[in-house]
């Protein structure tokens, strides 16, 4: 099995640490643009390699894609960052290019490629990643439901004074401050609604605080945050190389699901070997619908921008 990461930032590079440390490949290549970055971060984890006991072969590249030749999963991290005080949607401009730049190449050296996009603005990267690739839409994925719902449940647990591990909590929509729906009336703690432990007050200071997640780590660190959305990555990753049908919230193609068409947005997917296999419906409420809807609009807007660029 071979993985690739594009983009050894501190997104990839934890994306690529947690891919070796669990295993999940026999060779793993971490490609980036700026000279010799990721050849010097897969040494670095290469010689933790004895102190943690793997025996993944981590290369690094400097933007030569044949290296990449052969990967099954790739994973796009590259773009920039936001800043404090920026959306993710502010990124569009210079992340559009970078991203189908990325993906022409990858598509080249590994044809048969599952791609997770994690670069932001991520619903509208997963959707250029589709439209330009012309990929069965099983196998693009993109990554921020899989974040947000870990977020949701982590701002559940300071609430609930529990482990996160015991909570079942999902984000659909949007990957955006705005966009995304944290789905509190569906979550359960071991399957007790979290709603018998919280107050209605409580409720939406957890939603509040989901919503805005990235944005607090933002301002917190000066860049965007990195363990959370690389281990969301490599969760996809783990996914679909060990064929585990796990249900994630994942950004992928709907035709008619949820009741939107020709946009890429968060809904509840099983991801296994063939990237995403299914996605679930739910019953929402007319409220959950109607917030799904006006965040599939946002979405969509974002989208049209990629035909201004
Ligand atoms: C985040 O929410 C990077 O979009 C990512 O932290």
């Amino acid at each position: 099995m071979k993985i690739t990461v594009v983009g050894a930032g501190a997104v990839g590079a934890t994306c690529a640490d947690n891919i070796a440390r669990a295993e999940l490949a026999d060779e793993l290549v971490l490609l980036d643009i700026k000279e010799g970055f990721a050849e010097g971060k897969a040494q670095d984890m290469m010689q933790t390699a004895t102190l943690l006991g793997f025996d993944t072969r981590i290369t690094g590249s400097t933007n030569d894609y044949k290296k990449t030749a052969g990967s099954e999963v790739v994973v796009i991290t590259s773009g920039i960052p936001r800043k404090p005080g920026m959306t993710r949607e502010e990124l569009i401009g210079t992340n559009a290019g970078i991203v189908r730049g990325v993906t022409n190449q990858i598509l080249e050296h590994s044809p048969n490629a599952i791609i997770i996009v994690v670069s932001n603005p991520m619903d509208t990267m997963t959707y250029l990643t589709l439209t330009s690739s012309g990929l069965p839409k099983n196998r693009i994925i993109g990554m921020g439901g899989t974040l947000d719902s870990s977020r949701f449940k982590y701002q559940l647990s300071q609430h609930l004074g529990c482990s996160p591990s015991d909570l079942n909590a999902i984000v659909i929509g949007g990957h955006g401050d705005t966009t995304m729906i944290p789905l509190i009336g569906h979550a359960t703690w071991n399957s007790i609604p979290v709603t018998n432990f919280l107050t209605e007050a409580q409720q939406q200071q957890i939603i509040a605080d989901t919503m805005v997640g990235g944005a607090t780590l933002t301002k917190l660190l000066g860049t965007s945050a990195w363990y959370a959305p690389g281990a969301a990555g490599a969760a996809l990753v783990e996914s679909i190389v060990r064929d585990e049908k796990k249900l994630f919230t994942c950004c992928v193609s709907l035709n008619g699901e949820y009741g939107q068409s020709d946009i890429c947005l968060g809904v509840p997917v099983v991801i296994g070997k063939s990237g995403w296999e299914k996605i679930l419906p739910m019953n929402l409420t007319a409220a959950e619908q109607e917030l799904f809807n006006k965040s599939a609009d946002a979405v969509r807007n974002m989208n049209e921008v990629l035909k201004t660029l």
